[in-house]
């Protein structure tokens, strides 16, 4: 018998209205430039959420757009699953703050940990999931605040993120077409090159955790850039194996969104020409696990995703975390 499949039946994407451009550092006191910025990350401008938006009310926006175009309705969900590196609060998760705020009674509903790789995780056990027959309708949501974790003393971390949401909502294919392939990878001894020292329930807040600002994201920037080429070069290459395909096959690369030489590097290791690469990092930064759907999204709605498209997702993050999948729309 053939496996079943699982795809991806509609997208939505809620990011702030709010926009924050390089040149805006100047009056917050931050010592940089558009030019530094721009040349080092290829970012332009990013989304700060303000006005009482959170990591919860994004990933609403995002899941109702989601919702609707898969014309699914709330109550039809068997699972939420939600990835944040900054959940509005420790306990309990936001997926059951998001499950409430929906009205999705019937769902279970957890965050997954994984950092900028969180949505490529969660779409892999959504995938298992609906394969295996233990849920029909599952909603997965990337959704991050990552101006409440930056250093906005930090020159070097601040410029670099963003804030922003993107949902998916998963079902068994109808048609054939779905998820092809997914990989992950971790490798734990690599933490402390991009982390949070203080805040969990070791180094627990206290005044010297404030005074040294160490519940904030420390990042060993160099370290992290060449790690993030290697990685995820890897995991499209493991992708691209698992569904028998070649580079040839693939009508769109949509890496994790975090700088664009990054990107570039990643798709010449996998001779991916850069037309054939959907790349937003300049108008939003880095969104950590919200960067991959909702630049979906955004292929979605402007065309360059099609009925047949073969799309490459691929992410690197915090852990570190790495992952990829390869969907057929
Ligand atoms: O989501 C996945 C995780 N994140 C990433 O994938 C990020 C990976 N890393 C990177 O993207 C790059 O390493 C950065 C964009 C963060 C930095 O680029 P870089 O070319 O590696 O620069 P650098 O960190 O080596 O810093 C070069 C210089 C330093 O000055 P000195 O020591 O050479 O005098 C920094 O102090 O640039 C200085 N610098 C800045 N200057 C102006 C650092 N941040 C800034 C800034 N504005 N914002």
């Amino acid at each position: 018998m053939k496996r079943p499949i699982a795809a991806i039946v509609g997208t939505g994407r809620g990011v702030p209205e709010g926009v924050m451009t390089n040149y805006d550092f100047a009056a917050i006191g931050i010592e940089t430039s558009h030019d530094w910025i721009f040349e080092r990350s290829g970012i332009v401008e990013r989304r700060i959420a303000r006005n009482g938006e959170t990591t919860c009310s994004m990933a609403a926006e995002a899941s109702h757009k989601a919702m609707e175009r898969a014309d699914v309705h709330p109550g039809q969900l068997d699972m939420i699953i939600l990835s944040t590196a900054t959940p509005d609060r420790l306990l309990p998760s936001t997926a059951v703050d998001l499950q409430a705020e929906l009205g999705a009674g019937r769902a279970a509903a957890f965050d997954i940990g994984a950092a900028c790789s969180g949505w490529l995780y969660g779409m892999t056990v959504a995938e298992g999931m609906i394969t295996s027959g233990v849920a029909e309708t599952i909603l997965v949501v990337g959704s991050e605040k990552m101006s409440a974790i930056v250093d906005w003393k930090d020159r070097a971390t601040c410029v670099l993120f963003g804030d922003g949401s993107g949902a998916a909502i998963v079902q068994r294919a109808k048609t054939g077409k779905g998820i092809l392939s997914t990989f992950l990878r971790s490798d734990g001894k690599l933490a402390d090159l991009l982390y949070r020292p203080a805040g969990g329930a070791t180094n627990q807040f206290s005044q010297q955790v404030l005074d040294e600002r160490t519940q904030f994201v420390r990042m060993a920037g160099r370290e992290v850039f060449k790690h993030a080429v290697r990685s995820m070069s890897e995991a499209a290459d493991r992708a691209l194996d698992a569904a028998r395909l070649t580079a040839e096959d693939i009508d769109l690369l949509i890496p994790h969104q975090a700088n664009v030489r990054i990107i570039e590097a990643t798709a010449k290791h996998s001779n991916i020409s850069m037309d054939k690469v959907y790349v937003n990092v300049d108008r939003f930064g880095n969104t950590s696990s919200a960067s991959i759907p909702i630049a979906i999204d955004e292929a979605l709605e402007r065309g360059r995703i099609k009925e047949g498209s073969t799309v490459l997702l691929v992410a690197f993050g915090a852990g570190f975390t790495w992952a990829s999948m390869i969907i057929r729309f």
